[in-house]
């Protein structure tokens, strides 16, 4: 299969982690999550996490300063001939044409920009039962009638919490903020005729045919 660069947005809860594993593995792309990022430095108390867990913590988006510079080191580290797929970055205008920018430095295109689409009842009802694995960050669903099992990750058998911003005013607030930044977002790809809708309600398996069958 041929290297690309992809992108994967949507709003909180659309699926994007979800989906964007199961495209790692099978097209054997680097993986990037900004929003994974920044909760290893919060986990590790660096000064980076420090400062983005103000934001996190209440659902705002982290100062684009500090996400374009995180993003860029991150890029250069890993390199580019392998391809990548970005998760929850860009989530603004200019994030999105910072990344234009270093792109066109470094000669690469943007294949496909994945949009998942999800109407906000069920982005509410997925982020409340979910619980996020201590050691893959892969995210779990469960009813919270059944937390007290000490319920553990279907993935790796890993201790599970739940984030900080998946509380109900935090929700809230990520999908204001989704609305007001990140949706402006969709019309800039779309017009650059790299945007792909994905209807995401349905089974994981589901979405995933549907994003194989554009990529
Ligand atoms: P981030 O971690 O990126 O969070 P998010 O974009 O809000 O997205 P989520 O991780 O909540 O959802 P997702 O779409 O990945 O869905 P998932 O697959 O987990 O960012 C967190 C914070 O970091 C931001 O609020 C901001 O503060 C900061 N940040 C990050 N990037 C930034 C940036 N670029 N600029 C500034 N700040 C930034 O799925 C959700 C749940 O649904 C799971 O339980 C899953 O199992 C379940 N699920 C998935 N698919 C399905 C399906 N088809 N059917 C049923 N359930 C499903």
């Amino acid at each position: 299969m041929n290297k690309s660069n992809i992108i994967l947005v949507g709003p909180p809860g659309a699926g994007k982690g979800t989906q964007a594993i199961l495209l790692r593995d099978k097209m054997d792309l680097n993986y990037i999550s900004t929003g994974d990022l920044f909760r290893f430095n919060l986990n590790n108390s660096t000064a980076l996490g420090k400062k983005a867990q103000q934001y996190m913590s209440t659902g705002e988006l982290v100062p684009d300063s500090i996400t374009i510079n995180m993003l860029a080191e991150e890029l250069n580290s890993l390199g580019i001939d392998k391809g990548f797929i970005l998760d929850g970055f860009p989530r603004t205008l200019p994030q999105a044409e910072s990344l234009d920018a270093f792109m066109e430095d470094l000669s690469i295109e943007l294949d496909t920009v994945l949009f998942f689409d999800v109407p906000n009842d069920e982005l509410v009802l997925r982020l409340s039962s979910r619980y996020t694995c201590r050691e893959c960050q892969a995210p779990n669903m469960l009813n919270s009638s059944k937390t007290s099992e000490v319920p553990t990750c279907s993935q790796c058998n890993g201790e599970l919490y739940q984030r900080e911003d998946d509380t109900p005013s935090a929700i809230e607030r990520r999908l204001e903020v989704y609305d007001q930044e990140t949706k402006p977002i969709i019309n800039f790809y779309e017009t650059k005729g790299i945007l792909h809708t994905i209807d995401s309600l349905g089974k994981v398996e589901e979405v995933f045919s549907k994003v194989m069958e554009v990529v």
